[in-house]
């Protein structure tokens, strides 16, 4: 008893002088109350450059082909300083997952070899990939499996991607395991194609005192697991060097950790989103923010110094812990200011706003908080508390339907108490409307997403047209939801 309030204060004070976001140790206890002790986040390193990210090998030679190799498999890996190495489960041993790099048009096709000693399935967020290579949990493949996913791009595809495992059961540990990786498809026509670019796959981590990954505690399946180490490209606290005219892609990997990042003194500039580049530039802005699944393009306009990437505190009113009230820092960035080649207001794209079309989809994401109170005590994840249209997930039932290349307007609300991000299968949407408390705003220009946060009360409306037959998930991309069931069906015929 002693021993542990003493690790759990120890634990709080190196947070607060460190990375993590907060330094109310109230707070901390909290947030790990029915969780395990933490390792202190000194005994992890930290302070190293950047590293680029592993690029996934062309094992094909053939012009527009591409060929890859994906191994999931349990490995062991130095992680800190003090303990036995971290058991993990990676693509290719590698944290985050090696980059797949394609182009757009690129038939391709990629070998999963599954090692693990459960099923699993790889999903490629956001692409328009056939629903029978889409990864989902109605085709799991068994331990010592391979499977071998096939799909073609499109000529007109560019942007940042990602790939994770989709079982019914186990995605979040997997996930949480370092299971994830980053995709880019470039275009030939691209309009910012000849930028140098830089790239923060951003994850975390909750490493125990001995330096493993802890099974979730009941906090975790309903708030969201957030680990306590955030990390780009798989390190802590990373010196970064960019310059001016660098494009940034990047990627939130967390199962549930919301980013919003500022730069103080320096400002982003957004130049895409999800599917790749934005009709124009955004207006310069001081924080920018990725909820879980979500991707950004950015450039950072400033005067050539060294800046602190910040997490600033982003309340996303979770039930079970409290909102940090302090920002934390994720890496040094040494800045030098170029010419710009972007400026705010530029074109970068022509997008063709989606008709209104004929069908009409509506997701209505609602919570049983008896149940999520009721199950607090026996710590038995509530599956079954995070609702669409009143349902929990069942792989086996179609719960909306439309046809192929039909614009669909969606109506997707959030009836429940916590930020909740949507994400839909099949390929991206565009949105059309939010509204909030009664303020309605429409997007001042286009672009393509296929995650979408909405705040609890708020209404968004997206058009999305689905071009191939077959079913679609949509759900709730904090893991943990997606996994207790805040998931359902599309079927396209
Ligand atoms: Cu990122 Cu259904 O997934
Ligand atoms: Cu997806
Ligand atoms: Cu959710």
């Amino acid at each position: 008893m002693h021993r542990r309030r003493f690790l759990q204060y120890s634990v709080s004070s190196c947070f607060a002088g460190g990375l993590f976001s907060t330094t109310a140790s109230a707070e901390q206890k909290t947030a790990i109350s029915d969780g395990p002790q933490l390792l202190p986040a000194g005994e992890i390193p930290q302070g190293k450059a950047l590293p680029d990210l592993p690029v996934l090998k062309n094992e094909s030679d053939r012009l527009g082909e591409f060929h890859g190799t994906l191994i999931a498999q349990e490995h062991e890996i130095p992680l800190t300083s003090g303990t036995a190495p971290t058991r993990c489960q990676l693509y290719n041993g590698q944290l985050p997952g090696p980059l797949i790099e394609l182009e757009a048009g690129m038939k391709v096709t990629l070998t999963f070899i599954n090692r693990l000693k459960e099923a699993s399935t790889i999903h490629w967020h956001g692409l328009p990939v056939p629903s029978s290579q889409d990864g989902g949990p109605e085709d799991p493949i068994a331990p010592g499996e391979t499977r071998v996913y096939r799909f073609t791009l499109p000529d007109d595809i560019s942007g940042s991607y990602w790939y994770h495992p989709h079982p019914l059961s186990g995605a979040s540990a997997q996930i949480s395991k370092g299971l994830a990786g980053p995709i880019i498809i470039r275009h030939p026509q691209e309009k910012l194609r000849k930028l140098p670019e830089q790239h923060w796959v951003i994850s975390d981590l909750r490493l125990d005192t001995q330096g493993q990954i802890p099974a979730n505690s009941y906090a975790d399946w309903v708030d969201g697991r957030e680990g306590e180490n955030v990390l780009i490209n798989g390190q802590r606290h990373p010196q970064i060097t960019l310059d001016g005219q660098q494009r940034i892609r990047v990627w939130n990997m967390c199962s549930a950790r919301y980013l919003q990042l500022s730069l103080p003194g320096a400002q982003w500039l957004v130049v895409g989103t999800d599917g790749g580049l934005s009709e124009k530039v955004s207006a310069p802005q001081h924080t920018v923010l990725l909820a879980p699944g979500e991707r950004l393009e950015l450039l950072v306009i400033g005067e050539s110094k060294t800046y602190s990437l910040n997490l600033l505190p982003y309340d996303r009113h979770r039930m079970m812990s409290k909102t940090p009230t302090v920002a934390s820092i994720l890496a040094t960035v040494s800045f030098s200011a170029g010419k710009s080649p972007v400026t705010a207001g530029m074109a970068l794209r022509a997008i063709p706003a989606l008709p209104e079309g004929t069908g009409h989809l509506r997701a209505l994401m609602s919570e049983k908080m008896a149940d999520i109170m009721k199950n607090k005590a026996s710590g038995v994840p509530p599956k079954g508390a995070f609702l669409i249209n009143g349902r929990s997930f069942d792989v086996n039932r179609m719960d909306l339907h439309t046809v192929v290349n039909q614009v669909d307007n969606w109506q997707i609300i959030n009836a429940t108490t916590m930020d909740h991000p949507f994400h839909i299968h099949g390929g991206q949407f565009q949105v059309v409307q939010r509204s909030l408390r009664g303020v309605k705003t429409v997007p001042e220009y286009l672009s393509w997403k296929d995650t979408i946060n909405l705040q609890p009360g708020e209404i968004v409306m997206v058009r999305m047209r689905q071009t191939s037959p077959g079913m679609r998930m949509y759900h709730c991309h904090i893991i943990e939801h997606e996994e207790l069931g805040m998931m359902g069906n599309l079927m396209v015929s």
